[in-house]
């Protein structure tokens, strides 16, 4: 073969194997072949002394025109498709970035605990309106006109007959009014009281409220049913009493007080009672068949006292040093 033919097949060559690389290791290893000390193009210089003397320049000049255009298409590939811009470049070895995790506040996760307990002894979970009528919170609980609960003092009104429900046991009337008895709720919700504010109050608060309708249905239940409540939440040893009571809407009525280790008193976490018949009136369940058993618990109270927390008020000023704590 002429070194004429001989230039043009390792061009060709060389455009074909060209072709198939795309990165700057493909583009060393052509190197290698074609322009190395033994590669293909260097092999063609050592051919140029066969060649006449008048043709010598112009093989000469072929030949480093060859060597040219294949380091230009060689340099190109390392220059394309490789190099990546500074601003592109990964390092590896860079911290990982720390996205801050949040957690569940601590009324929340009181709240599932309370769930929990009740959900296991077969109360379902309902939920129903923050603001109501009079008619719900108050009237059809059977706590009358003149009653000091309805005094301004201690309600929100949004309107004249319209409140921000004042308790859960609005929910109460509202289970009664939808459902059939028998039937077994408790109800998570927030609530809202204008009244003084100081460590153990608050002008907005949680409580869960429970209703048990059946046809027998007795004070012994709703006391048993409670204490099992109470050692699940407290411990079976933690000091619990039980306090005759009065709310328009049992009968009879009582309140149920932790000790409160921190201040070396009894605090009162729910009132609870026999569902008053008027109430059962209200929503039309015959009285002579339906017996109920009710309760309403405060649970930033509870929480305070599982978890030591000695104010009300830290549950809601947002200060993390409080919060990171659970
Ligand atoms: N609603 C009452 C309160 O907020 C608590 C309560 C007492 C709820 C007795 C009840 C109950 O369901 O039977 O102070």
């Amino acid at each position: 073969m002429s070194l004429k033919d001989s230039i043009k097949s390792v061009k060709n060559d060389f455009l074909t194997d060209f072709a198939t690389v795309s990165d700057s290791s493909g583009a060393d290893l052509l190197k290698q072949k074609y322009l190395s000390r033994n590669g293909l193009v260097t092999n063609l210089f050592k051919q140029l002394g066969q060649v006449s003397k008048e043709d010598k320049p112009l093989f000469g000049q072929l030949l480093n025109q060859l060597k040219i255009d294949l380091n230009d298409k060689l340099n190109s590939l390392d220059s394309t498709s490789d190099t990546v811009s500074d601003a592109d470049k990964i390092d590896i070895f860079m911290p990982g970035k720390i996205y801050p995790s949040g957690s569940i506040h601590i009324l929340e996760q009181t709240m599932l605990d309370i769930k929990k307990i009740f959900s296991e002894i077969g109360f379902n979970v309902a939920y129903g309106p923050e603001i109501d009528d009079d008619y719900h919170n108050f009237s059809a609980l059977n706590v009358p006109e003149h009653h000091p609960a309805r005094d301004m003092q201690d309600t929100f009104f949004v309107d004249k007959d319209i409140v921000l429900r004042t308790h859960t046991s609005n929910v109460q009337i509202h289970l009664m009014e939808q459902e059939e008895p028998p039937l077994r709720f408790i109800v998570p919700g927030r609530v809202y009281r204008n009244e003084a504010i100081s460590y153990k109050s608050y002008c907005l608060f949680h409580q869960v409220e429970g209703l048990f309708v059946d046809k027998n249905v007795s004070f012994s239940q709703l006391k048993g049913c409670l204490e099992y409540f109470a050692k699940k939440m407290f411990g079976a040893n933690r000091k619990m009493r039980w306090r005759p009571s009065y709310f328009p809407f049992t009968e009879p009525s009582a309140e149920v007080d932790i000790w409160d280790e921190q201040r070396n008193q009894w605090m009162e976490i729910l009132g609870c009672g026999m569902v008053d018949p008027e109430v059962f009136k209200s929503v039309g369940y015959d009285t002579n068949v339906w017996r109920g058993y009710a309760f309403g618990m405060g649970v930033e109270r509870i929480a305070m006292l599982k978890h030591d927390i000695d104010d009300i008020r830290l549950f809601y000023n947002g200060d993390v040093r409080f919060l990171r704590q659970f």
